[in-house]
């Protein structure tokens, strides 16, 4: 409530959104790093009723976690698990840092609780986010590493990419995430391509195993058609897949309340938020159709409120994700979500 009616209408006037993000980071890396923030923060935010899921082999208190790319290095694990979220994803991580697309990057759609980034896999680099992990690994949330390539690095050596940034992360998470439909990263969604994503997921699944099998998960973009989702989901369970996380952002502008003055200014990047939740929805759909019960699914785009989380659910997703409806529903968004699993 203080969110809404306060501190977001400040933090839109004043600050950038990339601005905004570093600064919610910052305060929640302090809160990481001290055991009175950590407790003050659980105890306004994080009781959160708990319905216990099984997927990926894993066993989460509840549906709800956060998306990869808002603690891209994760420097906070502490005060997510205090606001509740049953598990986040860190990263995307690449094997070596970069700083990613210049600013501006990052937009705000207020009048469709949307954003648009072309953020580009900024990250302090595989290494420096496993050590992180490592020095504040003493809290029960799960966490799942999502990985790419470098930018620099063609997609003929991205498989090395993957397996580089896979060996960096592996001791320090639950699962892992192979990021290959973010629209921001030239050329990396054509990785999605039948011999592509084989000769990839193969070798991700294979080197997984080797390392102690813990589960890996396909995140895939809500742009393909019905066919291309279909296939894709079933050949990444036939490389060893044990989870589908649908969907990453989309390039399409379709259905938008933002002026398209507004939209040509901000340019290229991908969209997030309330708009693309019918979209992801429906993908979640296509992947359960085409695998049955042989992987888990993880349901992200345009949660914002308890039905969101719903409709994932009853579309076949085991768990659910967020990004950008926590920019605009605040630190309480776990508990006014939770009605969709309070039974
Ligand atoms: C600023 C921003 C950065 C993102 N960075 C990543 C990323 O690095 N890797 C990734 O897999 N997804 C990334 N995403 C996509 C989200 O994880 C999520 O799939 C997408 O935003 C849809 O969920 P939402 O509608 O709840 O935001 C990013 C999204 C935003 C808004």
């Amino acid at each position: 409530m203080l969110y809404s009616a306060l501190l977001r209408p400040l933090l839109f006037k004043l600050l950038s959104p990339e601005q905004a993000h570093d600064l919610i980071m910052g305060g929640l890396q302090f809160a990481s790093n001290s055991a009175l923030a950590s407790a003050a923060l659980r105890a306004a935010f994080g009781s959160i009723p708990s319905a216990p899921v099984k997927a990926m082999g894993l066993e989460f208190k509840h549906p709800l976690g956060l998306a990869a790319g808002m603690d891209k290095n994760a420097v906070a694990l502490r005060a997510w698990e205090s606001l509740g979220f049953s598990h986040l994803e860190i990263g995307t991580v690449t094997p070596r840092p970069q700083s990613g697309n210049p600013q501006p990057r990052l937009f705000r759609l207020p009048e469709d609780e949307a954003l648009i980034n072309r953020m580009g896999f900024n990250n302090m680099g595989a290494e420096a986010a496993a050590a992180r992990i490592r020095s504040s690994r003493h809290q029960s949330i799960i966490v799942g590493g999502n990985i790419g390539r470098n930018k620099t690095t063609p997609n003929e050596g991205a498989t090395e990419d993957y397996l580089e940034a896979l060996n960096a992360l592996y001791s320090e998470v639950d699962y892992i995430a192979v990021n290959v439909s973010s629209p921001n990263t030239p050329g990396l969604r054509d990785l999605q391509s039948a011999g592509s994503m084989r000769e990839l997921l193969l070798a991700v699944c294979t080197e997984a195993k080797r390392l102690g099998g813990k589960p890996v998960a396909l995140k895939i973009d809500p742009d393909s058609d019905k066919d291309h989702v279909q296939r894709t989901a079933v050949l990444a369970v036939e490389c060893g897949v044990q989870g589908i996380i649908a969907t990453n952002t989309t390039i399409g502008r379709t259905g938008l309340s933002t002026p398209e003055g507004r939209l040509q200014a901000i340019g290229a990047g991908g969209l997030s938020g309330s708009p693309i939740a019918k979209r992801s929805t429906e993908v979640v759909g296509w992947v359960r159709e085409a695998v049955g019960q042989s992987a888990s699914i993880v349901g992200v785009g345009g949660v914002r409120r308890a039905q969101d989380v719903t409709d994932k659910l009853n579309a076949g997703a085991d768990l659910v994700q967020v990004y950008s409806g926590f920019v605009y529903a605040g630190p309480a968004m776990v508990r006014q979500l939770s009605p969709a699993w309070k039974l």
